[in-house]
């Protein structure tokens, strides 16, 4: 069957980071799960090119936007050919055959009386590219909105109403995981309004058709982008487009409302087949806080790959976490898995094999006795990979590693129960390694789609290539023939933490006075504690110095209850580089001590004036 996979198309404004790499991993394993299958799979990503944000970001780096999109759009390309993601397609919105879709998409919902021209009266998050009702702040990203006032062509989004809801009804297995489908029901259900299509207060995006004569205009970012899903397949009569029948979008959940009411829409006045699966993930945080350019914390994931493998951050990215849920991010958290996962278990099991293997048979391995001394070991272990399929269609990458671990966890404890090196009888051993190296076999078409390149090396080891066909073959008959095992050098080397992160408790380097008195460490008091909605650790603390009061963000909502905390005195460098996080400009630090459980915050023993200077 002809499947669709794709990415969102990445905005321009700032270069790829961990979680742009985190959803193109999800579509890539996706990608690679259902060619394994045999189904036919376009692969599409690409980069949105138009609209206000980038024209702004374009403008702050003094570069035309097609300048600055140009340059931006070949790290996405970049960053895709450093991970070897095979796209079918990378698609931009300045693609003049986009352009040209867009524009008689335009035209066929006018020609359908989903477009009218009246005039918008509210605000926008340039940021999210969103129209906000009337919001002060957008409720989405908490960032200040404008208010507009412009002439506008709408989309009857309101009609749509009732045929949203009865597809969704039709089709509980639309959004993925299945989880993250109520909010969007609500939001249908609250009411559509109709939905603002075009923009005159700017320039950069796609032109009405030449048949509007209504040059003023330009097509809203969001209806230009979202038809990328079709005009990359050559919309509407692409030879390509047979794909579009079985699509899968692949979205972080900021995106789920554009995804799962507007897309439809948009799709059901095109009379165009509507997707099957929007598969929604979560956001990845550093330290509570969603990694994201603007507000400075973004992680590079080619830098992660270069240092601790390709392989060991997309295992960790799909199995740490349920996909549709957030996950915090550390170096920490992704030693310890793949140390315990990749290189003990899977890892041993792989060197077990290949030296019983070599100690005893020069290699050599043959399965043909395996039924024979461990059928009913064979039985149990095989019956682990039936809940597979299940976990992928499903999109929960974490489940389905989990249990196919289950087959690593079982076969070595199958070797501590038997204790080969204590057996005499040298046709079972060889039955024990026949079995594994059938189980490591079938396993290693599984492990494909998130670890491809270990995948493929284990693969190399046992002989196989992984093809569609030869999975399906292997499924009639799992046994592999005689073969010698290559020897290799482990898959998965244990990996250490960077030197820089030594020890919290050891004696760090010496600092002078001089150096020590650089810092402006002050006391002050607590006068406002509020809780910050996008972030679960950070709490927005207004601090009196005396002189002033200072906004400082800290990330100590876990621990303290805001309302212990006003009046209180606490001490704080002051003279710290202010840094903006979530849109809020944090001046300060705010002291505490911590022991890896608990923390609390520092307060002289007595009462000082706000602002007394700690030294
Ligand atoms: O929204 N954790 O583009 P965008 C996980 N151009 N995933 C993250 C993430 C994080 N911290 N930050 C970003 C746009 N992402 C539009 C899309 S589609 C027709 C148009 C990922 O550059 C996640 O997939 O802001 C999110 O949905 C996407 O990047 C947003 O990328
Ligand atoms: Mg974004």
């Amino acid at each position: 069957m002809q499947k669709l996979v794709s990415t969102p198309i990445y905005y321009v404004n700032d270069v790829p980071h961990l979680g742009h790499a985190y959803t193109t991993f999800i579509a890539d394993m996706l990608t690679k799960y259902h060619t394994l299958q045999g189904h036919e799979v376009f692969f599409l990503t690409g980069t949105d090119e138009h609209g206000q944000k980038i024209a702004l970001s374009a403008q702050k780096h003094d570069l035309s936007p097609f300048e600055y999109a140009s340059k931006i759009s070949a790290h996405f390309r970049e960053q895709w050919d450093f991970f070897n993601i095979p796209y079918n397609h990378f698609i931009r919105t300045t693609d003049s055959a986009h352009v040209a879709v867009v524009q008689r998409a335009f035209e066929t919902m006018l020609e359908q009386g989903d477009i009218y021209k009246g005039t918008y009266r509210g605000s926008y998050c340039v940021s999210c590219e969103s129209f906000v009702a009337s919001h002060a702040r957008c409720p989405d990203c908490q960032r200040e909105t404008s208010v507009l006032e412009e002439e506008s062509y709408f989309f009857k989004l309101s009609k749509y109403q009732q045929s949203l809801l009865d597809f969704y009804a039709q089709n509980p297995q639309a959004i993925l995981p299945t989880s993250r489908a109520p909010e969007v029901l609500r939001f249908i259900e609250q009411g559509l309004h109709d939905l603002s299509i075009t923009r005159t207060s700017f320039e950069w995006g796609i032109k009405l058709p030449p048949t509007c004569q209504d040059p003023r205009h330009v097509i809203y970012v969001w209806l230009d982008a979202l038809l990328n899903y079709v005009s990359a397949l050559g919309y509407p009569n692409g030879e390509k487009m047979g794909h579009f029948n079985h699509a899968i979008h692949v979205v972080g959940k900021d995106i789920l409302r554009f995804h799962a009411i507007y897309w439809p829409a948009f799709l059901m006045s095109l009379k165009l087949p509507l997707f099957k699966h929007l598969c929604v993930h979560g956001w990845w945080t550093i330290e509570g806080v969603k990694m994201s350019k603007s507000i400075g914390n973004v992680i590079s994931a080619q830098d992660i790959a270069e240092q601790y493998g390709k392989d060991t951050l997309r295992y960790f990215l799909l199995r740490e976490v349920p996909l549709g849920q957030d996950g915090d991010f550390s170096i920490e958290a992704l030693l310890r898995r793949s140390n315990a996962d990749l290189s003990n278990t899977l890892g041993n099991l792989v060197q077990r094999l290949s030296g019983m293997a070599w100690r005893y048979f020069e290699g050599r391995i043959e399965s043909t006795q395996v039924l024979h001394h461990y059928a009913q070991d064979y039985a149990i272990l095989n019956a682990l990979f039936e809940s597979l399929d299940t976990s992928m269609q499903a999109m929960q990458p974490h489940k389905y590693l989990e249990d196919l671990w289950k087959v690593f966890e079982g076969a070595n404890a199958l070797i501590a129960r038997e204790e080969p090196w204590k057996m005499t009888n040298l046709e079972q051993i060889m039955a024990l390694l026949g079995l594994i190296a059938t189980l490591l076999a079938k396993a290693a078409y599984y492990l494909y789609p998130v670890i491809p390149q270990s995948a493929c090396k284990l693969a190399d080891i046992l002989g196989l290539k992984l093809e569609a066909g030869a999975f399906a073959h292997l499924q009639e008959n799992p046994f592999l023939g005689s073969f010698v095992i290559q020897k290799a050098p482990p898959l998965f080397p244990r990996l250490e933490p960077p030197k820089s992160a030594t020890p919290k408790t050891s004696v760090s380097q010496m600092v002078s006075l001089k150096d020590f008195q650089k810092l402006e460490i002050r006391v002050g008091q607590v006068v406002g504690v509020e809780k910050l909605q996008e972030s679960d650790k950070l709490l927005l603390l207004r601090v009196d110095f005396g002189d002033r009061v200072r906004v400082i963000l800290s990330g100590i909502a876990k621990h303290y209850d805001p309302k212990t905390l006003e009046g209180q005195q606490i001490c704080a460098l002051v003279n710290l580089e202010p840094r903006k996080m979530l849109g809020v400009l944090s001046e300060g630090m705010v002291l505490s001590a911590g022991d890896g459980e608990n923390l609390s915050l520092i307060a002289p023993l007595t009462s000082m004036k706000n602002g007394s200077v700690i030294s």
